[in-house]
């Protein structure tokens, strides 16, 4: 396993579209742990792969407080989504930045498993948001894009200031 760079906003890089993988093989199930292993690391509670530079549809989230419930979806698919509601979200592509998002409150996720197996999720809550928040990125989406031009600018300001800073010491 290895950890992997994870590419930070405004970086061109994360408006890739991800494409669908044809076969889940060794190369994939080797990607995956890497990505948990990233995602852990961090620490956060979803990666997709557009963040770190791969791009193919896959995902990998754990919302458990003992990290010990990894959940990876490729290829997935939103078939069905109801409701809304408005949640704070961050993104560790996006550092220190924690905005309200609107997105469906229920959504009905179709995936292939770690082993290629097709599975079908519903999910709700923080679980939704994460699928929902993390689908965007493979299409090379980010969660700030969803706030009004003027706040928008605000989190371009202040990650140049942090960037600047960083330097400086
Ligand atoms: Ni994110």
């Amino acid at each position: 396993m290895a950890k992997l760079e994870i590419l930070h906003y405004p970086d061109k890089r994360l408006r890739t579209v991800a494409e669908p993988i044809a076969a889940v093989d060794h190369s994939i199930r080797s990607l995956v742990d890497d990505m948990f292993e990233t995602m852990y690391a961090a620490p956060g509670i979803g990666l997709a792969a557009t963040q770190v530079n791969v791009h193919k549809r896959v995902i990998v989230m754990d919302l458990s407080a003992e990290k010990n419930e990894p959940q990876c979806f490729i290829n997935p698919e939103i078939t069905k989504s109801e409701g809304l509601e408005q949640t704070e979200e961050g993104c560790l592509s996006v550092p220190d930045i924690f905005e309200t998002v609107e997105r469906a409150e229920r959504v009905v996720v179709k995936a292939l498993d770690k082993d290629g197996k097709e599975i079908t999720l519903e999910a709700d809550g923080l679980l939704a948001v994460c699928i929902q928040h993390e689908m965007d990125h493979l299409l090379g989406n980010l969660f700030v894009d969803y706030l009004s031009p003027l706040k928008q600018m605000r989190v371009k300001k202040k990650i140049q200031k942090a960037r600047r800073q960083a330097a400086i010491i």
